[in-house]
């Protein structure tokens, strides 16, 4: 018994800014998707949170590699070898971990063929026997516990790292969708060059995405205001240290034009949506996964522009990953959600 009580089936959430992992209901990794490797050998040299640091301060040597990005496999080698590095650490949480059977994966809906293939490929490498793939808006649908199969209209917008993707979903199919490249990765962007024109200073991406997690808003006026951030960089213009006290209302304005192009496409597939299944939507709500989802003040923001209410997931950063694995284990009744 022991061992093989348990299933060897793995959950994966294959993402642009963090991949998850899931093993008998739990979920047992949790990493940014990022890796560094040693230029000279091609060696892996450290692998999701340990490599994280790594980003904006490797020497000559080393290289950080984010292995996907604005959704899609932006290199296939980096990709396997951080999978498979990332499924070895799973033999720390106990006992032995043998080649695992089945592993669902989810991936980006705009994958082509032969990213596709790739993913599969890498998840055989690393020991899988049957792979099957479940796209994006459809796992995160799974996991705001939204009946994907009901003859409905439900609304989800999954704001990742590097894509947003906006799916209405009736009777197990997506019916109508948009993806957009502006997500977590263009709102740091954002913070950084507002920083840059508006202070004069120079901060660095993870700065940034600091600044952003904290007092990220999506409207100039919120309910409960975050504490305002401080940060200190070189002067743009003399290079001296400088720093500046952060509102939640100032990012709210350096991130507006992006969020502006959220609401665009939000629109776009509403107005483009069958009547029938719209106004199921506005009985419905619309949910929202995803780390942007975190974004403070932004479904207050999607609501007062639709007039639909907003929903945020349970845990919107592990919503992809808990329906993928909802998906994994009724793997042959939504055999039709799977590639
Ligand atoms: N509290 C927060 N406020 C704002 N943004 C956040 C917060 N927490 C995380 N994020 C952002 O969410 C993004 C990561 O979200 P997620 O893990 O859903 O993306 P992903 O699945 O890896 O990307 P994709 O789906 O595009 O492939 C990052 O850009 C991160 O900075
Ligand atoms: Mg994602």
């Amino acid at each position: 018994m022991g061992l093989f009580s348990f299933t060897q089936d793995l959950a994966i959430d294959l993402g642009t800014a963090n991949t998850l992992i899931v093993y008998n209901d739990e979920v047992v990794v949790d990493e940014p998707s990022v890796i560094a490797i040693d230029i000279q050998t091609n060696q892996l040299h450290a692998l999701g949170h340990a490599a994280k640091p790594y980003i904006g301060r490797t020497p000559n040597n080393l290289r950080t590699i984010r292995p996907l990005k604005d959704g899609v496999i932006a290199d296939f080698n980096a990709t396997e070898l951080m999978l498979k590095g990332l499924i070895r650490k799973i033999h720390t949480s106990g006992s032995l971990f043998s080649p695992s059977l089945k592993m669902v994966i989810c991936i980006p809906s705009g994958s082509t063929n032969v990213e596709i293939r790739a993913v599969r490929d890498s998840a055989e490498h690393a020991g899988a026997r049957e792979v099957a793939m479940i796209f994006e808006p459809m796992a995160a649908a799974l996991g705001a516990g939204i009946d994907v199969e009901a003859p409905e209209g439900n609304m989800i917008i999954d704001i990742g790292g590097g894509t947003s993707e906006i799916a209405c979903i009736s009777l197990g199919g997506i019916v109508t969708s948009k993806s957009i490249n502006v997500a977590g990765d263009v709102f740091t962007t954002d913070i950084i060059n507002y920083i840059r024109q508006q202070h004069n200073i120079r901060i660095g991406e993870r700065t940034a995405e600091e600044i952003k997690c904290k007092v990220g808003a999506a409207l100039p006026e919120l309910e409960v205001e975050p504490e305002d951030f401080v940060v200190t960089g070189p002067s743009v213009l003399t290079s001296l240290p400088q720093t500046v006290t952060l509102n939640y209302s100032e990012i709210a304005y350096a991130l507006d034009s992006s969020l502006s192009k959220l609401d665009e496409a939000l629109m776009q597939v509403l107005t483009d949506m069958p009547a029938e299944l719209y106004s199921d939507v506005v009985r419905n709500g619309i949910y929202l996964a995803g780390g942007g989802a975190l974004i403070k003040g932004l479904n207050k923001r999607l609501s007062d522009k639709t007039g639909i209410p907003v929903h945020i997931a349970e845990d919107p950063l592990r919503a992809i990953v808990r329906g993928t694995n909802i998906a994994l284990k009724n793997i042959n009744h939504f055999s039709f959600l799977l590639r």
